[in-house]
């Protein structure tokens, strides 16, 4: 029987990933340790095998905490549990150093404590910065670490205290570098899912700055495959980016959506710019595709489709979510730029 520790299991990517995990291996058992803030959320663990999947609620800054649930020699621990929004790192960078940063480090201590077979550290193309504006330009395991928001900045620090951990105390890391998700259950804060929900109700759809910036996005599944590959086979200490081969200008994305669903282009909204705002970021996965044989198998157009049609049957899992804190991060965030 193989055992896994997911933090932040009830979040977007990590409740993808538990299904994945489960999907993938009879003999498994999974601990799901997630504080539940406004991003996690029990819905997205609906239908899971119980007697397979255990959730405990508890914050990754919390030692005893993690010590109590984390099971002794644990085959590998999966670190998904973060701040995750950008622009609210832009706003308040402590929780973001509190729980990418320490809660990093806590984990790697319990990890050691309990003898974990290996540790996954689910990192962010961010943290190799922006891009030049040029085509030919891509983002590789060799690229220079260079943040540029305090999201990026605190996820390239836990990426130190990852190798740190590593090459003091032999713990057995990895780290995956992936771009940006899109799929089922992502928090509407992020631009695919807010694009959506405001074109489903005839809002606007705020696009930042000219709109020409580029991110590369991969389905979340694809991406939830790729960490089980370098779980598996990926070389002790070595760093592997994650990409499906498809950088996109935000303008392109929101019109496919509007397409999509037949909705005007009009619902545009141009807003102030995101401060620090990284132009372009394009991974180039070769490393994963050549040494682990991994390659995404989700296609943009296919995966946006299933993505919108989610999005359009989950009307109530979209109003449950946008209640309460998001609505006044909403109002905060957006009502000075809409009404500009
Ligand atoms: P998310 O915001 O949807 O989910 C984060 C989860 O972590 C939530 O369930 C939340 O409750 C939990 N959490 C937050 N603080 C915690 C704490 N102190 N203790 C325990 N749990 C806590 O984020 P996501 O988009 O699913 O991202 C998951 C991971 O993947 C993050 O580490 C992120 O940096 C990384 N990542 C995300 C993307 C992306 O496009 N979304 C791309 C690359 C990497
Ligand atoms: O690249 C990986 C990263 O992708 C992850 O590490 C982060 O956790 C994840 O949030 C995401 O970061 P981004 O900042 O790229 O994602 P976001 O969805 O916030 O924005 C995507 C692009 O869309 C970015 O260029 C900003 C723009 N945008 C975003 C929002 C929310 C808008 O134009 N309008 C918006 O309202």
């Amino acid at each position: 029987m193989k055992s896994f520790f997911v933090t932040g299991g009830a979040g977007f990517i990590g409740s993808e990933f538990v299904r994945v995990a489960l999907k993938s291996y009879e003999n498994l058992k999974i601990v799901d340790f997630d504080a539940l803030t406004y991003a996690g959320n029990l819905e997205n663990l609906r239908g899971l095998d119980d007697a397979r999947h255990i959730f405990v609620k508890g914050d990754i800054c919390d030692k005893q905490a993690v010590l109590d649930a984390m099971p002794e020699g644990v085959d590998a621990v999966f670190n998904f549990a973060a701040e995750s929004h950008v622009d609210r790192s832009i706003e308040s960078a402590n929780e973001f150093v509190e729980t990418n940063v320490l809660g990093t480090q806590i984990l790697l201590d319990c990890a050691r404590e309990r003898g974990a077979g290996r540790f996954v550290q689910i990192s962010t193309d961010e943290v190799m910065g922006t891009l030049p504006e040029r085509d030919d330009a891509f983002f590789t395991e060799d690229s220079p670490i260079a943040p540029n928001s305090p999201y990026a900045a605190s996820k390239a620090a836990a990426e130190q205290f990852v190798r740190a951990a590593r090459e003091t105390f032999g713990i057995d890391t990895v780290v995956t570098r992936c771009g940006n998700n899109y799929g089922f259950r992502q928090f509407p804060e992020k631009l695919i899912p807010l694009m959506i929900s405001n074109a489903l109700n005839d809002e606007p759809l705020p696009l930042y700055g000219d709109g020409r910036n580029v991110r590369d996005w991969i389905f979340v599944t694809d991406h939830c495959e790729a960490i089980l590959e370098v779980y598996e086979k990926g070389s002790s200490g070595e760093t592997y980016n994650i990409g499906a081969r498809n950088p996109l200008r935000n303008i392109e994305v929101v019109s496919g959506i509007l397409d999509h669903l037949g909705k005007p282009h009009s619902l545009i909204k141009p807003v102030e710019d995101r401060l620090g705002h990284d132009r372009r970021y394009a991974i180039d996965p070769t490393r994963i595709e050549t040494e682990l044989g991994w390659k995404a198998r989700i296609g943009w157009e296919e995966g946006l489709a299933k993505t919108i049609e989610w999005y359009v049957s989950n009307e109530d899992w979209i109003a449950s979510v946008k209640s309460g804190e998001y609505q006044e991060f909403y109002e905060r965030y957006y009502s000075h730029r809409i009404a500009q």
